[in-house]
């Protein structure tokens, strides 16, 4: 039988914690749920004893996310495991993750501490977190670095310790693919009572080799794998899940392994981390991006309409990416958009499907046909249960390359007020936003990101859909929104109330969540 791969996501904690990529407590309990959908085995949720904000959210997935192992990250303290398992004591399964530094340069100057004392304190700590918790991950940080022998002696005693899950990261991107496998064939032979515990590798791409070496490793012997989704992550991100997943998927004759992913969940939970996030995929990434699946020279479109598996390895159905002929129109109603979103793997509540289907009526009534990645932008901008604490009404720009950017913008206030403002600006979108800044008294928001891409693989560029996604900041803290419509001005604003929304949500915290 086939040797079952763990696949540990760390979304939510490595990738999270990369600069730009900060989530709000709603959208990761969204992703989390995402995640365990998806079918992966553990979900790392966070590092609770890093910030109050940290803890909330592992203690809000905890206590959620059903049918998944929930970890926290500590390090190596009494102080970080207790935060650790106070806030996953409530999960189905807790685990407690454990890092500590094994290479000499780490021990030296990050610890401050000569490797005997690194041995007391991985072995004193892995038996005080395992007195708390069923389940430990112990992590050598750094260990692609570290000496072989010095790792060995640490695994053999944390694993008498307690801890039954031991993982290799390669923290900083150094290792290449052959040496890691190396690595983990040395761990298997030399560490006497490994059998006692799942080896896991946990891999960053600074050279480009994260994936490659997690695939070394699991044909070495790793029996977890530790990723993200789109492969966030810090510096240059993390192994990617969707690339690690379809290589051990599309070459089982090769890997001869499984894992317990549903691959057809896999575009639609790259969708929603981007959205997330705020961080797009590059159109040539592997699996997920744009292009993955676009065969633009004639030659190899002759090829695939002749015979798919010519130039497809994979496709694009294994991934959840539909090939649908069937289009929606403005005559469609409620019932078959509700259909069409099941059909893409959305599960939406009753009032996000009212939202949708009013936004779906308007571009309906703009386009010819709405496609389905038309209604993947549609459900994107929906911004999950959040309440429209403001909504635009309408917007009029004055707007030219010799004159300064006027517009007046109009917004539906929850209380059902009309509020209409006039700003100036540097360009109708700037204007805009200086408008609606004035409405909702926003001068303390922050601009910090904003892209705008023009969504419509299917129809002509005549009918595309602008999607901007931004990021906004106030008093330090970060909201994503998004917003989507055949008007690029119109998208932007809609993608600055979404923020607005998230924000107010959660500073008012007016709807439980
Ligand atoms: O990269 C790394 O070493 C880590 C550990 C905390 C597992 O993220
Ligand atoms: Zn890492």
């Amino acid at each position: 039988m086939a040797r079952r791969i763990k696949i540990f996501d760390t979304t939510l904690r490595d990738g999270e914690q990369s600069p730009g990529c900060s989530m709000n407590l709603k959208d990761k309990l969204d992703v989390a749920e995402s995640l365990a959908l998806l079918g992966v085995d553990i979900i790392e949720a966070g590092f609770a004893i890093c910030s109050p904000g940290d803890f909330q959210s592992v203690q809000a997935i905890s206590r959620q996310v059903r049918g998944v192992t929930v970890a926290s990250l500590a390090r190596a303290t009494e102080k970080d495991i207790d935060a650790a398992w106070d806030a996953v004591r409530d999960a189905e399964n807790p685990r407690i993750h454990i890092f500590l530094a094994t290479s000499p340069i780490h021990m030296e100057y990050k610890l401050k501490k000569t490797p005997d004392q690194v041995f007391e304190i991985a072995k004193t700590m892995a038996a005080y977190a395992r007195n708390k918790c069923g389940d430990i991950e112990f992590s050598l940080e750094d260990a692609s670095r570290s000496d072989p022998a010095f790792m060995y002696r640490i695994i053999e005693a944390v694993i008498n310790a307690g801890a039954s899950t031991i993982n290799i990261p390669d923290t900083v991107g150094y290792a290449e693919p052959e040496e890691f496998a190396g690595i983990i064939r040395g761990i298997k032979e030399n560490v006497p009572n490994i059998d006692r515990a799942v080896i896991s590798v946990h891999c960053h791409n600074d050279l480009g080799l994260a994936v490659a070496n997690s695939l070394a490793a699991v044909r070495a012997g790793a029996d977890q794998v530790e990723c993200t989704i789109n492969g966030l992550g810090e510096r240059a991100g993390n192994t990617s899940l969707e690339e690690v997943v379809m290589n051990l998927h599309t070459r089982k004759d090769y890997f001869d392994v499984v894992t317990g992913i549903d691959t057809t969940k896999i575009y639609q939970t790259s969708k929603k981390v981007s959205k997330a996030t705020g961080v797009r995929c590059q159109p040539n990434k592997a699996v997920v991006g744009e292009n993955a699946f676009a065969h633009e020279s004639g030659i190899h479109q002759h090829g695939v309409l002749a015979n798919r598996a010519t130039y497809e390895i994979m496709t694009p159905e294994s991934i959840g990416l539909p090939h649908n002929k069937m289009v929606l129109g403005k005559h469609s109603g409620r019932h078959a958009l509700e259909e069409r979103l099941s059909y893409l793997g959305y599960q939406v509540s009753e009032d996000q499907l009212n939202r949708i289907f009013t936004d779906f009526k308007d571009l309906a009534d703009k386009k010819k046909t709405v496609s389905d990645r038309d209604i993947e932008a549609l459900v994107s901008g929906a911004h999950g249960g959040i309440p429209e604490y403001y909504k635009l009404d309408r917007f009029v720009i004055n707007s030219g390359s010799s004159i300064t950017s006027t517009a007046i913008v109009r917004l539906k206030v929850k209380d059902g007020s009309l509020v209409e403002k006039v700003a100036i600006g540097d360009g109708p979108i700037d204007a805009s936003l200086n408008a609606v800044d004035k409405i909702i008294g926003g001068s303390e928001i922050k601009l910090e990101d904003f892209s705008l891409q023009i969504v419509d693989a299917v129809d002509t560029g005549a009918d595309a859909q602008g999607e901007t996604y931004m990021r906004i900041t106030r008093d330090g803290r970060t909201w994503n929104g998004n917003g989507v419509s055949t008007d690029v001005v119109e998208s932007g604003i809609k993608a600055y109330l979404s923020a607005i929304n998230a924000m107010t949500y959660e500073l008012e915290g007016a709807e439980k969540i």
